[in-house]
């Protein structure tokens, strides 16, 4: 059988730790380019993986009719763009969360996808772990009652991703820590309930640790080191709360907060039972049986959804699948996160 040929845009962090390692580990997918503004980066990918051609600008790769599908990881601010150049060529696309920057943008993908008719998914990459495929069966199954709330913390201590670079700059990334970490957790939480639709949104966000780019003292650094004369213009702490035709969902998100230590986790909270889930991690389910409480922990032996994500997409390719991943169910976390900007924005509830 012919493999799916791909290309790679964008060969940063998340293409060499994903992407990558999941198409070289897959039978029916090779990649052809590896593409980055950055050639080195590009050239490093095919010397490290031997494979490939590297490029600098990925119309190279969407001009040539033999490349079925591409990945896009890229900053944030080139989702869209790439994305809806790629489908025009009548490319597959793997396109990296956030969706885009703003709704508007992720609605213009979606257009593309219809008009175009190929694959689009968004690297919600959760919605291919066990464990939360796992708690999605106990919900479904009826097994915690009726959900009718849930808490969502995605926090930690002091952790503001490559202080005045694309991460804090709002017109590359388009959020903070909302649309970087909080994408993820409003993702799971509306995988598992079923996808209710949001009604309301009312939120407050906060952008002061940091803002002091010379002064902030920080516990860890990811996403390259400060830069002193960049920009953060983006919050570092959001909390709110959604009303859906499901659950509330209430929330409180921070890249850095002074509260000592790290947590990320979802609470479900059903009317039999409930579900800690720890983020990337077990989850306890809370019940009670014969007059006793229960306790029952869930472990996940081993787990590579990013390759579960990766299989997915070149097999859904093959066989004309939709995934739970395609543009048509994760735009409604795009339109959420919209609201909750603006609810911040204007310091009031917002309709959806
Ligand atoms: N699913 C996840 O858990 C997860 C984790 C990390 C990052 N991400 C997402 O992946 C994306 C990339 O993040 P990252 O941490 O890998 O960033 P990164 O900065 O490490 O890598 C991005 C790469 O894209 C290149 N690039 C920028 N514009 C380009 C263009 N027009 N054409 C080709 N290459 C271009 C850059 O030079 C860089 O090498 C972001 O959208 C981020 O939100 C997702």
């Amino acid at each position: 059988m012919r493999k799916i040929k791909v290309a790679v845009i964008g060969c940063g962090t998340i293409a060499n730790h994903a992407h990558i390692p999941s198409y070289m580990a897959n039978d029916n997918a090779e990649i052809i380019y590896f593409c980055d503004i950055i050639l080195e980066r590009a050239e490093a990918a095919v010397k490290q993986y031997g494979c490939g051609i590297a490029i600098e600008n990925y119309m190279t790769a969407l001009q040539d009719p033999d490349i079925d599908a591409i990945s896009v990881c890229t900053p944030n601010n080139c989702h869209s763009i790439i994305t809806i150049d790629a489908l025009r060529y009548g490319k597959h696309v793997l396109c990296e969360k956030p969706a885009a920057r703003t709704y508007e943008e992720a609605l213009e993908m979606q257009k593309a996808q219809a008009q175009y008719n190929k694959v689009l998914n968004i690297g919600v990459v959760n919605r291919f772990n066990s464990g939360v495929n796992k708690l999605k069966e106990l919900i479904d199954s009826g097994e915690l009652g009726d959900i009718y709330q849930v808490y969502v913390s995605f926090r930690s201590h002091r952790s503001i991703p490559g202080l005045g670079g694309a991460f804090t700059t709002k017109s590359i990334a388009g959020g903070g820590v909302l649309i970087d970490w909080g994408v993820h957790f409003l993702d799971i939480v509306m995988y598992c309930c079923g996808d209710p639709m949001p009604v309301t949104v009312s939120s407050e966000a906060f952008c002061e640790l940091g803002k002091d780019l010379n002064s902030y003292t920080y516990k860890d650094m990811w996403a390259g080191p400060p830069k002193a004369d960049g920009i953060y213009d983006v919050e570092d702490a959001i909390t709110g709360i959604i009303r859906t035709k499901g659950p509330i969902i209430t929330f409180n998100g921070a890249w850095a907060q002074n509260i000592g230590k790290n947590e990320m986790y979802i609470d479900f909270m059903g009317t039999k039972a409930g579900i800690r889930l720890q983020y990337g991690a077990d989850f306890i389910k809370y019940g009670s049986q014969n007059g006793m409480l229960t306790e029952t922990l869930y472990t996940i032996n081993s787990d590579n959804m990013f390759q579960n994500e990766i299989d997915a997409f070149i097999e859904c390719i093959e066989n004309n699948i939709k995934l739970p991943s395609h543009i048509d169910t994760t735009i409604i976390t795009a339109k959420m996160m919209d609201a909750i900007y603006k609810s911040a924005d204007l310091h009031q509830e917002m309709k959806l």
